[in-house]
């Protein structure tokens, strides 16, 4: 059986940063996500035999063999307990986006694996369910089951899946200043921030305030207040991270920058607003209409990409050879 999926990287309006259940990857806060219509994972799961000791993992084309294994086969041993299989599986998948680098590239490729895995090992499972499963793999992949702006669900385990909520028509340009993986993955770096960061507490008292802001906001179709609670909240978590000890900085100088002609372009009656992931890469939140000029102005900060909302994460195609003898 081999089923196949495609699904995009979304980035956070207002931010997740803080497990309240890491076993469960129950989030602290709920957040709220633009999808991208950039940058998709596709991801084939194909059962192999039972009795191989493990599951194989192929990303970009090279085979796995250390963390980001393990990753995946503790995601599979989830859905193999669900469909009550023990049959283990070889994983193929291909990121267009940057992997590690703070583009979400855990968000695209867990949601990516979640469809693919669910249809290889016969689980009908509907969008609610398939987004607490990508969950499961990585808290932003929760996000990118559902297409457009989408809310991800503080709760517990039955509670906490993501679905699309009205918005008007934005886009976003990205800005890769470093296409590199970052020395402190998002789990590592949140857990620190957790552990030692004075400003944790508020973080998640103001976040858990600006996710209602945010969805008020997106409901009222009022594109100045989603981008200004936005800008606010990336600097938010850029700061509580910073309050980590050994402390975390993910932001450069160059990213810095991009933030700084954000503010410039805004005082020459563009309205775009600055917002950045776990990494050194800014993404620019803009009017669809004015995306062109946005990317003009940001290019020479970095490689620049226009995006506009993305769709749902898809099974691409699910097929057992078996039906198909050759
Ligand atoms: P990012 O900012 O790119 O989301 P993270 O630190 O959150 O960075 O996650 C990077 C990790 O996500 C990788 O080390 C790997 O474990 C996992 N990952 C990335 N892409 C895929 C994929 N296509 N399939 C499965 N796991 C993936
Ligand atoms: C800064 O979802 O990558 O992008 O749940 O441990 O896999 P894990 O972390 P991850 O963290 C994303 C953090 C963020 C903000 C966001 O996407 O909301
Ligand atoms: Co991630």
């Amino acid at each position: 059986m081999t089923a196949t999926a495609v699904a995009h990287p979304n980035i956070a309006l207002v931010k997740y940063w803080g497990k309240a259940d890491a076993d469960l990857a129950l989030p602290a806060t709920g957040s709220v996500s633009m999808g991208l219509d950039v940058f998709p994972t596709t991801t084939s799961v194909t059962l192999t035999d039972r009795r191989e000791a493990r599951d194989t993992f192929t990303l970009n084309g090279r085979v796995v063999d250390d963390g980001p294994l393990v990753r995946v086969e503790r995601f599979l041993d989830l859905v193999r307990g669900m469909a009550g299989s023990d049959a283990r599986a070889a994983v193929v998948s291909e990121n267009t986006v940057p992997t590690g680098a703070g583009l979400a590239s855990s968000a695209s490729g867990f949601a990516a694996l979640a469809v693919a895995a669910a249809a290889a090992y016969g689980l009908d499972l509907s969008e609610r369910d398939l987004s607490r499963l990508a969950r499961r793999g990585s808290g932003s992949a929760t996000r990118s089951i559902p297409g457009g702006v989408s809310v991800w669900h503080a709760g517990d385990d039955a509670g906490s899946f993501a679905e699309t909520v009205p918005a008007p028509p934005m886009a976003m340009v990205v800005v890769t200043i470093n296409d590199g993986p970052k020395e402190i993955g998002s789990r590592e770096a949140m857990r620190r921030t957790i552990a030692t960061s004075p400003f944790y507490p508020a973080w998640v008292s103001s976040t858990t305030e600006t996710v209602g802001d945010m969805l008020a906001a997106c409901a009222a179709g009022d594109f100045t207040r989603i981008g200004e609670l936005t800008e606010s909240n990336a600097l938010r978590m850029h700061a509580t991270i910073e309050g980590a000890f050994p402390p975390i900085r993910y932001l450069t100088s160059r990213s810095v920058a991009v933030f700084d002609a954000v503010v410039a372009m805004r005082a020459d009656g563009i309205e775009a607003y600055a917002t950045a992931d776990a990494g050194p890469n800014v993404v620019v939140l803009c009017r669809p209409e004015d995306r062109a000029r946005v990317a003009g102005a940001l290019d020479g900060f970095g490689a620049v990409i226009e995006s506009g909302t993305g769709p749902a994460a898809r099974l691409l195609r699910s097929e057992d050879p078996g039906d198909h003898p050759r």
